[in-house]
């Protein structure tokens, strides 16, 4: 890879004037987080970096397949860029993250979007230097669709887009295949990474005053079964919480299967850790979990959730929720319902379903006609509405802790989470950005919550 960095380099420093890349990720924080080891081996190659098409020279969309309408907004952008290419020959086009590891997708790509220069998938992130060299020097398309084995390099630097908050993969892939999910399909099997590098990794964010650090993979409490020396996560979290600094740690996204009561003891007892979990039901009935592949029941679920609120009664929980799996009879619905209620969730992200070509699902009859699933999802927006109106309205009156990362619309109020990873918002000066304050909640919205600083 060097080799080619080196070569790349090398021909972008005769331009004339330093070349521009903008690269836009799309979905989730893993995906996010590639795209900044991508963004950090073109800085290295030279690229200076730019938010508007119009002014790069090189474009790259890093896609998500995760469900059908991602996909759709991503060829819109592809074919937008068009008349981009028609007026700037030079420029060069890139599509890559997990739509690009489908060989379906990519045969559409190269059929229907010829401005796309370079197609790389999941697996290939380390081999951009390569394919990008071989577009620059003979102008032809490059792909790389390759499943690679291992982890992406760890060689690779990540250019992160704050420095406040911090995104560490600790796992790549997935082995659950949930009937829904194409994931496994695109990001290959579950591979952890060593310890020693997630830890020192996490050692220099806190070292260079990131507040905030969230460790990532696509099943985090499975992390640490295929190393040499297995390690759980509850064990990582605890190792993690020895390193020095003024951080807190979250973790996105545990799989119910595998939540132990040693997983929520940690969470508990590491001061760093946050008392919340973002804990994907997906569904409250035992049927379509099944039809799922999801591997746990209702009751072994809402067990997790009641032995983490025996322990801490305020312990946070979000979710994602899938509306209109194939057959979901309202009946399915209905317990999907009663679990949101028994939560309580702060926060949920629902979906309505979305077929995904090569999974299990994809070849399920489904008879739910498209009114039902938009009802269903708009019943289940109302009730998380009235289920967050009222639970947030215990924290009026008590003190939180949160750290704040922007400016609202309004001037000189400002906005951030509270490690049950509530938006909270407050007057404040500019100063506040990227300090944890505690705050005196006021007033209960049922989507934020608003205070007063009170040191
Ligand atoms: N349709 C709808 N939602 C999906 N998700 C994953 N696959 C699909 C699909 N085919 C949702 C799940 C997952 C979240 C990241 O995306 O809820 O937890
Ligand atoms: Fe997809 Fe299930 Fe793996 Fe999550 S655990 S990435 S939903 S297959």
């Amino acid at each position: 890879m060097a080799d080619y960095k080196d070569k790349v380099r090398k021909l972008l420093a005769e331009k004339d004037s330093p070349p521009l890349c903008c690269l836009h990720s799309f979905g989730c924080q893993q995906n996010v987080s590639d795209g900044e080891k991508i963004l950090g081996m073109l800085c290295e190659m030279g690229y200076g970096v730019t938010d508007d098409i119009n002014s790069a020279d090189l474009i790259i969309y890093n896609t998500c397949a995760v469900r059908e309408n991602a996909e759709l907004k991503i060829y819109g952008l592809i074919g937008n860029l068009k008349h981009l290419k028609e007026n700037n020959t030079e420029l060069i086009i890139g599509v890559c993250g997990c739509m690009a590891q489908q060989e379906q997708v990519v045969e559409k790509i190269r059929k229907t979007y010829k401005q796309v220069d370079l197609i790389f998938g999941t697996f290939a992130v380390q081999e951009l230097p390569r394919l990008l060299y071989e577009v620059l020097t003979e102008r032809k398309t490059a792909v790389d669709i390759t499943e690679y084995s291992g982890v992406i390099s760890e060689e690779i630097q990540p250019v992160r887009s704050g420095n406040i908050k911090a995104s560490v993969p600790i796992m790549y892939g997935c082995n659950n295949f949930c009937s829904y999910c194409i994931v496994p399909y695109v990001r290959g099997r579950e591979r952890s990474r060593e310890p020693e590098a997630v830890l020192n990794e996490v050692r220099e964010l806190a070292a260079a005053g990131y507040k905030e650090i969230m460790l990532l993979g696509q099943n985090v409490n499975s992390y640490g079964k295929n190393l040499d020396t297995p390690m759980t996560f509850a064990e990582l979290l605890r190792r993690i919480n020895e390193i020095d600094g003024d951080f807190k740690v979250r973790f996105m996204s545990p799989h119910p299967k595998d939540a132990t009561k040693e997983l929520i003891d940690a969470i508990i007892e590491c001061d760093k850790v946050c008392k919340h979990m973002h804990l994907p039901l997906q569904s409250g009935s035992d049927r379509i979990l099944e039809a799922m592949n999801r591997r746990y029941t209702a009751e072994k679920y809402m067990s997790i959730v009641d032995y983490a609120r025996s322990r801490i009664p305020d312990f946070s929980f979000s979710t994602d929720i899938i509306v209109g799996f194939p057959n979901e009879t309202e009946e399915d619905f209905a317990a999907t319902l009663e679990i949101m209620r028994r939560v309580k969730y702060d926060n949920i992200f629902s979906f309505i379903y979305s077929k995904r070509t090569g999974t299990k699902a994809a070849l399920m009859e489904d008879k739910t006609s498209d009114e039902d699933k938009s009802r269903r999802m708009r019943e289940l927006l109302e009730l998380q509405r009235e289920i967050s109106t009222e639970h947030f309205k215990r924290f009026v009156g008590r003190t939180l802790t949160v750290l704040f990362d922007a400016e609202t619309k309004n001037e000189g109020i400002y906005s951030g989470k509270s490690d049950e990873f509530i938006i909270v918002e407050a007057k404040a000066d500019p100063s506040v950005i990227g300090q944890r304050k505690q705050v005196k909640i006021t007033k209960a919205f049922n989507w934020a919550l608003q205070g007063e600083i009170i040191n």
